[in-house]
């Protein structure tokens, strides 16, 4: 525990040790330190709060006697677990907070705590994570951190670290065929972040976005964010409908995209499609949101370039994220932005966050550097691979007269489609009943769902798991 809220009133009369101990109790019983929680020690809290030792003694003892606080011998001093519930008052109004309250009431609940570790079979945007590289990644992080510089421990480029943007431009143009220097990758803490960051400075409240439909739930909250308006395109089984996008492109100033996968069904975008799109967006000067999330991972044929390295005109923001190829909580994504708009980006992104966490850029750079990534990668084709067969084999044995397999040719999940008049929220809530974690096709529609449709991600789930989890969804559509 650092720095604990406690002041004291030396004019009030009142024994300075009597006012830590009230001080203490109070807070216990008000819930603003909890059970277990530990507390300074009395030489910390005594030099803290500017007094000598003896009053904290004494009031220590004193809520140890009482049980308020116990010792643990070797290991310091915490609030008891064993507090009676009955002397713990719900919070009290802040007219009559005690001393140490520090936090606003409302009336409202605390929000509960959100466990997003359901990593149950089938959970969408989850990579193989028992197969990561963990011994290599942890030495290359403790390496980092040991021999961090006073440089590399103050502020940082807003656009990133220079060798990390400099193998990411070397990792795209090799494998995605994206055309671009070091100079235009900007890093950023995932594919989200870069969305509202292009958000922020391409779209003017009142402006238009189009977006997928179905697409992203995530890309459209992150996109209508600062008051832009969604727009909704259909897709349809080429790409985003652009004869559809040029009926309702009046404001449009940018449309996203996922044209190697597309999320959720699963198709790619056809050339033919993708050049209407960067005539499209030329002509009318819009911009080109590409969010190429997993295309790493392909099965029926070679993985497509990037859209980005087919546009003559710089129309294209290509945005990827390490979410899907090292691990989602390292929170380290990317964006290619055109020359033109290089600035505006970098302005943007400083205002936003300043910059990305040192320490893990440095470590994947390195990551990179040393051929652990690409190392990695190749690997995970073959798992993901066994992986999405263990799923269809599954899906053929189990539920072949309830659900149709619509896409499997990429990605880390597969797109089902439901009988008409099932209701796939109701399946997802009945599966989660039975522990897996599926994602409804339905709710990646802005408007009215045209289909019923499940979402199964595969790559965090061995291959055994995997098989089983086909049974108990059989299981479940038939009940
Ligand atoms: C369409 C799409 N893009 C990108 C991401 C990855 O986001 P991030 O890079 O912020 O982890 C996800 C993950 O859920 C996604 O579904």
């Amino acid at each position: 525990m650092t720095t604990l809220h406690l002041p004291l009133d030396r004019s009030s009369g009142i024994p300075i040790h009597r006012q830590i101990y009230e001080g203490f109790r109070r807070a216990i019983l008000d819930g603003l330190l909890r059970p277990g929680q530990r507390v300074p020690s009395t030489r910390a809290l005594a030099e803290e709060l500017d007094v000598s030792r003896l009053p904290v003694l004494t009031a220590y003892e004193q809520l140890l006697h009482e049980g308020y606080l116990e010792g643990r011998i070797g290991s310091g001093t915490f609030v008891s677990a064993a507090v009676p519930d009955d002397l713990l008052r719900p919070p009290v109004p802040p007219d009559a907070a005690a001393p140490l309250s520090r936090v606003r009431r409302t009336s409202h609940p605390p929000p509960p705590v959100r466990d997003e570790g359901g990593l149950g079979p089938f959970r969408m945007s989850l990579p193989a994570l028992d197969q990561f590289p963990h011994a290599a990644w942890a030495r290359l992080v403790a390496r980092h951190a040991h021999a961090l510089t006073h440089a590399e421990m103050a502020y940082g480029d807003p656009a990133g670290l220079v060798p990390l943007r400099l193998a990411i431009a070397e990792h795209l143009r090799t494998t995605r065929a994206v055309r671009c220097e070091a100079e235009q990758v900007l890093i950023v803490s995932g594919s989200q972040a870069a969305l509202r960051l292009a958000a922020t400075v391409l779209l003017g409240r009142g402006d238009r976005v189009a977006v997928e439909e179905p697409g992203s739930p995530l890309a459209r909250a992150a996109l209508g964010a600062g008051g832009a308006e969604v727009v909704p395109v259909p897709v349809d089984e080429e790409g985003m409908s652009v004869a559809s996008l040029r009926r309702r492109d009046g404001r449009v100033r940018a449309a996203y995209v996922t044209p190697s996968h597309q999320y959720p069904l699963g198709t790619s975008m056809t050339a033919a499609r993708r050049f209407a799109l960067l005539d499209w967006a030329d002509r009318r000067g819009a911009w080109l949101l590409e969010d190429d999330y997993d295309s790493e991972y392909r099965y029926v044929s070679r993985p497509l370039g990037a859209l980005q390295g087919m546009d003559a005109h710089d129309r294209v923001i290509y945005i990827g994220t390490f979410s899907k190829v090292v691990f989602p909580a390292v929170r380290v994504g990317y964006l290619v932005v055109p020359p033109s708009l290089w600035q505006r980006f970098v302005d943007a992104r400083e205002a936003f966050d300043l910059f990305s966490p040192t320490l893990y850029q440095l470590s994947l750079a390195e990551f990179l550097r040393e051929g652990h990534f690409a190392r990695h990668l190749r690997r995970m084709r073959g798992v993901y691979m066994a992986r999405r067969d263990a799923l269809l084999t599954g899906l053929a044995r189990h539920c072949r007269d309830q659900l149709a397999v619509h896409n499997a040719d990429a990605g880390l999940h597969v797109a089902v489609l439901l009988s008409d008049g099932l209701d796939d929220g109701d399946v997802v809530r009945r599966m989660a009943g039975r522990g897996l974690t599926a994602t409804a096709l339905s709710t990646c529609y802005a408007g009215a769902a045209r289909r019923s449709g499940l979402l199964l991600g595969f790559g965090g789930s061995t291959e055994r798991r995997l098989l089983e989890a086909t049974r108990v969804l059989a299981e479940v559509l038939g009940d």
